[in-house]
């Protein structure tokens, strides 16, 4: 079942990398229950933990179960790793992006005319599944963070088919620093990934808006 808009208290992390470690300090400074995971037990990422990501706590990755919100902020490649039942009836963020030059060719998604986060969605049947945090690099998580109504704050688009857990999703957007913008149905996603207008800039909640309305219009999603 989805949360509710304010009812996300905990937030599960899966990957310790880049963009995992930038999410979770910002959730940490946001007063919300961290807890990040990797495929190795616990104890092997704990120091990492307390080092990168202090105040947030190291688990086994089934544990993340246990949390209100599950990101998945690894290499997309791995995605088949993740077990659905973990995450089945689960509000979860995919943060994963599909990029060759950098991924290399993935037969699943070559073939595949859907988006990446459709993809994911179909491995994880059941899951509650956004779009979120994909077009902002980690750096920029840290960097470009504002409090509510700063006149430069940064938007960030959600996508997906659950519209409880796209408000939910905006309203954590909202506590990390950012604006954010409802982009309906994950199938518009697609106006999110690598290569797009909306990927490859900074916008303000109205142009990201205006953005996402003639992307979508131009895609027919
Ligand atoms: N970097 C960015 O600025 C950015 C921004 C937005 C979105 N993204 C997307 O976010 C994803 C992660 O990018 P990144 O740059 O953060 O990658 P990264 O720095 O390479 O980190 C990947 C993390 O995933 C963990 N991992 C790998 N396989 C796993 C598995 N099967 N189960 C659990 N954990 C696993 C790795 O742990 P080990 O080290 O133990 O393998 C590592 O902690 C990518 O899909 C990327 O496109 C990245």
């Amino acid at each position: 079942m989805s949360p509710s808009a304010d009812s996300i208290r905990s937030i599960g992390i899966l990957g310790a990398g880049r963009v995992a470690t930038a999410l979770a300090r910002r959730a940490v400074a946001a007063g919300y229950d961290v807890r990040i995971a990797t495929a190795k037990p616990a104890a092997e990422i704990s120091l990492l933990a307390e080092i990168v990501t202090p105040g947030a706590t190291a688990v086994d990755a089934a544990d993340l179960a246990r949390t209100d919100l599950t990101v998945v902020a690894i290499p997309l490649r791995k995605y088949r790793d993740l077990d659905p039942s973990h995450f089945a009836g689960r509000a979860v963020v995919d943060v994963m992006n599909y990029w060759a030059p950098t991924d290399g060719e993935l037969a699943d998604f070559e073939a595949d005319h859907r988006t990446s986060s459709e993809v994911v969605q179909d491995h994880l049947a059941g899951a509650l599944l956004v779009k979120a945090f994909n077009h902002i690099g980690y750096h920029d998580l840290e960097a470009d963070h504002r409090p509510a109504g700063a006149g430069d704050r940064r938007a960030l688009a959600v996508a997906g088919d659950h519209e409880d857990t796209r408000r939910a999703v905006a309203t954590v957007i909202d506590r990390l620093g950012f604006d954010a913008v409802d982009a309906g149905p994950l199938a518009a996603g697609r106006v999110l990934q690598p290569g797009t207008e909306i990927f490859n800039g900074s916008h303000s909640a109205a142009q990201l808006s205006g953005l996402l309305a003639e992307a979508c219009a131009g895609a027919r999603v």
